[in-house]
């Protein structure tokens, strides 16, 4: 039966998201995940009610301009810097993210990260896999830095670096933030977390996460100048979004020994990867994975399914049964 409703979904999703959605409306669904053009997408964009797209779609008024139909894009993540929100308002197509029900999976992550590049979980592998390991081992060889018992410093404490500060307990890791503001008092209990001036946070800190959305105003937050305040002895983590580092000063204070180490999964310009990282045995790279769980994908997925569709009047909460 034809639908009143037609959307586009940008890239492969989970086929029971993609039936629950076919309940309610016609979905057309990539098969295959790439990058899309503008061009593309603003074909693709122009015929349909809605569209789930991901962080690779850049959603700007080019895009969208002259598109009288247009009503919702549910973008898979819960950041939006590919999403040029003032223009979407004044075309009056709403625009809806995933917040929330990756926190856990993605503060996970980040520690993941921290762990793997203070204690050389990668190089070690490329190592032992090369076939190097043969006659034993140095006592004083592949020796990393402690984690446990070290001042966690976390620039952006939004809902995932909170998740993150409540998992520093555990590793008896005191906890310094920075933000714009400072977090209500309970919650600063509640992570056992102390603001300070972002200064301060990169001097003091022995490892630094960041988990800041990307904005203009965050455009290479941790540059030449931030780099060279942090200890040499520190492993920096970014899982938030790759031109919140100025990649290049970053290769060159790991390559000089300024800064530890680094885990980073994402890069500003990816999916390409400034060369000068990709040399480096003290930076371990992921390609931007930190909310990739079965469950928190799964999840993420089906909550951008039911923002598209309740955006279309659609759904169980809308009383609008499938016809
Ligand atoms: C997000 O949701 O913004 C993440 O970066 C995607 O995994």
């Amino acid at each position: 039966m034809s639908k009143s409703h037609n959307v586009w979904v940008s890239r492969p999703l989970f086929p029971e998201v993609l039936d629950h959605l076919a309940q309610y409306v016609g979905v057309q669904a990539e098969a295959t995940e790439r990058k899309h053009t503008a061009a593309e997408l603003r074909e693709k964009l122009a015929n349909v009610d809605g569209a789930i797209i991901g962080l690779s779609d850049r959603i700007d008024s080019d895009v969208i301009a002259g598109n009288r139909r247009l009503r919702v894009i549910a973008n898979l993540a819960v950041g939006y810097n590919n999403l040029d929100v003032p223009a979407l308002t004044a075309a009056g197509i709403l625009a809806t993210n995933t917040p929330d029900v990756l926190n856990e999976t993605t503060a996970d992550y980040a520690w993941a990260l921290l762990l793997a590049a203070a204690r050389r979980v990668s190089s070690a592998e490329r190592w032992l896999r090369a076939g190097n390991w043969r006659g034993g081992m140095r006592f004083d060889d592949w020796l990393g830095l402690d984690v446990y018992g070290k001042t966690l410093g976390i620039l952006g404490m939004g809902r995932i670096g909170q998740a993150i500060a409540r998992r520093a307990y555990g590793f008896g890791m005191p906890v310094l933030y920075h933000n714009r503001s400072r977090l209500p008092e309970d919650i600063e209990r509640e992570c056992r977390a102390a603001w300070v001036e972002k200064d301060e946070l990169l001097k003091r800190a022995d490892h630094l996460m960041l988990v800041l959305p990307y904005n203009a105003q965050n455009h290479h937050a941790i540059g030449k100048v931030e780099l060279a305040l942090m200890k040499p002895t520190a492993v920096l983590v970014n899982i938030a979004r790759g031109g919140i580092i100025d990649d290049a000063a970053l290769a060159v204070a790991l390559r000089e020994g300024r800064v530890a180490a680094a885990g980073l999964d994402v890069f500003e310009g990816e999916p390409a990867v400034h060369p000068a990282l990709r040399e480096l045995d003290n930076a371990v790279l992921s390609p931007h994975i930190a909310s990739a769980s079965a469950d928190t994908r799964r999840a993420m997925a089906q909550l951008a399914a039911d923002n598209l569709l309740a955006a279309l009047g659609h759904g169980p909460d809308a009383g609008h049964p499938p016809s």
